[in-house]
This record gives structure tokens, sequence and C-alpha cells, in this order.
């Protein structure tokens, strides 16, 4: 498998967020044929347009050597293809792998003996060699390390991150064999400056692309719950970061949604991985359950918020700030703010969704929701900013005026609006913790799991004092009850 890296023409499969960049930097050393199964993406890249916004119309014009195709057959010229297809989870949180597997059948089926594949998915620990190889195998007839090797190589990128981008994140880089790894640490090292780090196997590069998600699903989740913690206590969760963060090895993670389709995704793929082997992943999954009831808290607080201010809920009107999963980008995939909004919607509550960084049509057909403008936007109860984007940041309180009613609550998820001008033009700001007069009233702790004491006389003694198992009734009556959306965190 002796190839002279002048030789070599990359294909790859796949042109979204990780792919398009990938192929691009491919193309200041190699030839590169980008294949994608999405014709319209590819009529729009022809054009020098990348939809997803991380690749620039010039970048794209300077790829010469980057040409792009829906035609399969043309990936069958190359010698060295890397795989960039998506590995969401289907309705029950399990990995779908049908794209990685079409495109293994496809690969499988054109396959040139000689050929190297590197995967870039997210996957768990296994699939590459367990699921994707055993297909081509049996698509092309060809065995592995005989006529065609494989890798991984997992892709770390940040999507509307300038500054760590494929070329400047160090790559992981695995494959079947000691000359493989030669040749994909040779591949990737040619065009990655941040430079390469072999594993000793490939199933320790997935492994460790997937923790590194998982690792930080699991930090926000623990700051969810301090948020949900705090917030109870009527403590700033932010003032409480802020003063912690002061420690040198304090970790600085926000609370907030996790969506999108990384950070929210890819822990399930571990504990599918370990629930198919018998281990049932306890700590993993509970920062998954506290990630994915943040949306249904929040939207439950602005319910209390228009239930304080005296508004009727059915009818009322919400306007929600950003649909994106994340600040400054397009991408809704997995957007948490869905929550949000379904469960308004189930108290009969209206919701005007904005984003200008969003495609209208994306909304509509992944998620029903259909973006309004803010100009064409009649004045709602409250407001939610979800999204951080900088179009937000500077709403001023006078635009702010033009869009609620008087004295409206608005809720800063991320708490980036100038809370003292909001306040001052008479609106009610809040966020995490800063709002302890909107907490229940306080009820007596002491009263929570206390013992019933039923004064039932039984000859000279009490019922209580005879009960063996005496009735709780603090830890149920007492709990927090006031809307469903609270039950999840109690
Ligand atoms: N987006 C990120 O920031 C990021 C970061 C690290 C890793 N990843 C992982 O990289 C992989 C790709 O993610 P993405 O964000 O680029 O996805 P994406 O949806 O932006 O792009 C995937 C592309 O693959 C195409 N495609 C699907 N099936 C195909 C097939 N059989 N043949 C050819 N093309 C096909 C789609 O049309 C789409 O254009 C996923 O496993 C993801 O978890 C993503």
């Amino acid at each position: 498998m002796a190839l002279d890296l002048n030789d070599i023409r990359i294909g790859v499969i796949g042109l979204g967020y990780v792919g398009l960049p990938l192929a691009v930097a491919f193309a200041e050393r190699f030839s590169v044929i980008g294949y994608d199964i999405a014709k319209e993406r590819i009529d729009t890249l022809r054009l020098g347009v990348d939809p997803t916004g991380e690749v620039s119309s010039a970048e794209l014009e300077n790829a010469k050597r980057l040409e792009y195709t829906d035609d399969f057959s043309k990936i069958a010229d190359t010698q060295f293809i890397i795989v960039c297809v998506p590995t969401p989870v289907d309705n029950h949180k399990r990995p779908d792998l049908t794209y990685l597997l079409n495109a293994s059948k496809a690969i499988g089926r054109s396959l040139v003996r000689g050929t190297t594949i590197v995967f870039e998915s997210t996957v768990y620990p296994g699939c590459t060699e367990h699921d994707c190889v055993p297909v081509i195998e049996r698509e092309s007839g060809m065995r592995l390390n005989e006529d065609f090797w494989v890798g991984y190589s997992p892709e770390r990128i940040n999507p509307g991150d300038k500054e760590h981008s494929f070329t400047t994140i160090r790559k992981v880089v695995s494959a079947s064999s000691p000359e493989a790894l030669e040749l994909v640490d040779a591949v990737y090292g040619s065009v990655v400056t941040a430079g390469t780090y072999r594993t000793a196997s490939i199933q320790v590069a997935e492994a460790a692309k997937v923790i590194e998600n998982s690792q930080r699903d699991l930090n926000i989740a623990f700051i969810n719950e301090l948020a949900l913690l705090f917030h109870r206590l009527g403590i700033d969760v932010g003032e409480v970061l802020e003063a912690a963060g002061t420690k040198w090895n304090f970790l600085p993670f926000k609370p907030g949604l996790v969506g999108g389709h990384c950070i929210g995704v890819d822990p399930y793929y571990l504990t599918h991985k370990a629930l198919e082997i018998g281990y049932h992943p306890e700590v993993i999954l509970a920062g998954r359950r506290i990630n994915d009831g943040m949306g249904r808290f929040l939207a439950g607080e602005c319910i209390r918020l228009l239930i304080d201010a005296g508004r009727p809920l059915k009818g009322a009107n919400v306007l929600i700030l950003g649909l994106t999963f994340k600040e400054n980008v397009s991408d809704i995939r997995n957007t948490r703010i869905v929550d949000i909004v379904d469960e308004l919607q189930s108290f009969g509550i209206n919701t005007v969704v904005i984003d200008p960084l969003a495609d209208p049509e994306q909304a509509k057909h992944e998620y029903g929701i259909i973006l309004n403008s803010l100009d064409a936007t009649s004045r709602c109860d409250a407001a939610i900013l979800g999204v951080a984007h900088d179009c937000f940041r500077s709403i001023d309180a006078s635009l702010w005026e033009t869009l609620l009613e008087a004295g409206a609550p608005i809720l800063d998820l991320k708490g980036v609006l100038n809370r003292s001008d909001l306040i001052s033009a008479g609106f009610r700001y809040w966020r995490l913790g800063t709002s302890p007069q909107s907490l229940p009233k306080k009820r007596d702790l002491s009263q929570r799991g206390r013992i019933e004491v039923d004064v039932v006389h039984v000859g000279e003694k009490t019922k209580s004092e005879v009960d063996e198992e005496p009735k709780l009734i603090g830890a149920n009556k007492a709990g927090i009850k006031s809307g469903s959306y609270r039950s999840s965190f109690e």
C-alpha cells in the first residue's frame, strides 16, 4: 500500500459542517473530489456559496483543486476516502447509523484495491471495525488489511469558531494496520499545522472523541443542576460562578440549554455501547436528563412570571429570540429552544419565534416553527432571549418597549442583556437566580418529610406510636407541585 503523497487524490464523502472545511483544507495540498448526496448542496457550492457559513466564498474560490460532484463513481478515482456523514440519534436516543452504513455500502460497491478509507463521523468505540468494515467487505468482496485499509480520525471543529479550525486543531489519527497509520498520519500531517496524535487503535480514537463531548455535557449538567438549586435558594448562579472562578482550577462552564449535533447527541453513542455490553451508565445519563430537562424548566419560569403578572396563559404571546443551537451560527439541528416552544404551547400560549440567522424553510420543515421578523411582531406579554446572537444583544430598552407590553417579563437565559436599563424601563428582568420574589412561598422546610401523626387511639397508645411504618407525607405533599414543569427536577 506504499503510496507517494504526490499521487494521492482524496475523496470526501459528505460536504457539511465537517466535510467542506476539510475538503477545502486538503485542496491546498491534494487534488480533492468532494461528493455529497444532496444535489442542491453541490449546486450551491458550485456557485461559490457555503450555506453553513463555515467557509467563505473567497476560500471556496481559492480551492482550485477541489471538485464538487453528486456522482459517486468519481470517488472510485480516489485512493484515500474520508467519510464525513451525519451520525444522529433516533427518536429513542439510539445511534442512527443509516448515513454511515449507506456511505459504507456505496464505498464497498465501487471499491478499488489499495484504497484507504478514513471515517471522521462521531461514533461509539468499535463502530468503524464492527459496523462499517463488514458492510464494505460484503459489498466489495475484498478483505480488510489485504485489499483495503481503514482509519478513524475524529473531527473536533466547533461551528462558528474561527480560531479553532481543521488545520489548527491537533488531529487524532488511527488506522487498521501500522502501514495504514503511516499513510493516514502523513496525509493529515501534511495539512494540519497543529500536528497529529497517533492512537494505538481505532477504538481508542473513537472513544477519545465521544468522551470529549460527553465530558463537556456532564460539566454543563453539573452547572445546570447548581443553577436549579441556587435559583430555588434565590442566589444568582452567575455571581456564584464568578466568585468560584477566582480559584485557579475551577472550570468556567455556564448553565443553559445543551443542543446541537454533538454535545447533546454524542453521549448517547457512548451509553448505547455501554448498555449493549450490559453496563448501565449512570453518571452520563444523569447529565443528559438534567440537560434535556432545562427547556421545560425555563418555560415553567416564564409561565410563573406570566401568572405573577396576572396575564391569562391561554392566548398570551411570548416572544422567543433565537432558534439556533448556539449564538451566531445558523445551525438549528437538535436545538433545545423547541422544548421551550412546545412547553409554552402546551399551556395554550402563542410563541413568536425570531431568528434572522436560521433558515425559515428548515425551521418549518424540522420543527413546524414559522419564523417571524421583529418589525412584523405586535406587542407580546413576555420575551425569552434564548440565543445570544450579536443582533439580539444590541436590542436597547426603547426597542424592547415597542416589542413588549409595559412591565412584561424578559427572561434573559444567557445573562447578556443590560439588566438595570430594562428594570428602569419598567420591565421585569429575569435570569437564573435573580428573582427570589417569584419563587413559591417559603415553606417551613422542617415540615418536609415529616411523619403524619394520625391521633387515633388504639388502646392506651396513639396510632402514631404503634405504626411501624409511618406514612411520609411531606415528601409528596410539600414537594413542589405548582406546575408539572418542575417535577422532573425535584
Ligand atoms: N458539526 C460539527 O461541528 C461537528 C464537529 C465534530 C464532529 N462532527 C461529526 O461529523 C459528522 C458530520 O457532521 P456535520 O455537522 O458535518 O453534518 P452535516 O449534516 O452538516 O453534513 C453531512 C453531509 O453529509 C451528506 N450526506 C449524508 N449522507 C450521505 C451519503 N451517504 N453520501 C454522501 N453524502 C451524504 C449530507 O447531505 C450533508 O451535506 C457527524 O458524525 C458529526 O457528529 C460534527
